[in-house]
């Protein structure tokens, strides 16, 4: 049995996007176009854009679906686009949100397609950053939390398609 310790709660997460939100809204322009890569951002995605209009902004927001996960703890490593870029892209700064940043390779895949896109500048944030498990240079510059080299669940984080729905992010053994 898979058993699932608690790294930050519910409240504690809350905290984080808020400042985080106003991080963003501090370095980037108004109108800002935040880009969610499916499916781990869409949790973090739906709180982040609620605490930027609380910063006072209104961000368009799209979505890029990239595969490279099979159901193990470990990437396939090599990075799929299912669907296409968004549209409007072109010309627009672009804050790119993932949950995880652990190899690097999915952010900094979605980056080159949104660069080859015509995107004007590109933020990348990440909710939770695992630095030692970095595979290419890629430092985001937005980053809700750091942790070591542990598997996390919930809050929109899967294992296998489970623990989505958990309200606080925690660590699978
Ligand atoms: P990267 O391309 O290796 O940086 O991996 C990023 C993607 O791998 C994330 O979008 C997650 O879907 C997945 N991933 C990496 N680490 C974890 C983890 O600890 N839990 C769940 N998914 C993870
Ligand atoms: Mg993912």
């Amino acid at each position: 049995m898979t058993s699932v310790t608690k790294l930050f709660d519910e409240g504690e997460i809350a905290r984080r996007v808020a400042e985080l939100a106003g991080e963003i809204a501090g370095a980037c322009p108004p109108d800002l176009m935040v880009i969610g890569l499916l499916k781990g951002s869409f949790v973090f995605l739906a709180d982040l854009i609620r605490a930027l209009d609380r910063a006072g902004r209104a961000p368009m927001v799209d979505f890029i679906w990239l595969s490279s996960y099979g159901h193990g703890r470990e990437s396939s490593g090599s990075i799929r686009l299912i669907g296409d870029v968004p549209a409007g892209v072109a010309g627009r700064a672009i804050l790119l949100v993932d949950d995880i940043a652990d190899t690097g390779r999915s952010l900094a895949y979605a980056r080159d397609l949104l660069a080859e896109a015509g995107a004007a500048r590109i933020w990348t944030c990440a909710l939770v950053d695992k630095p030692c498990r970095r595979e290419i240079e890629l430092a985001a510059d937005f980053v809700g939390f750091t942790v070591e080299d542990v598997f996390v669940v919930g809050y929109g984080i899967d294992y296998a398609e489970k623990y989505r729905h958990l309200r606080y992010i925690g660590a699978v053994d």
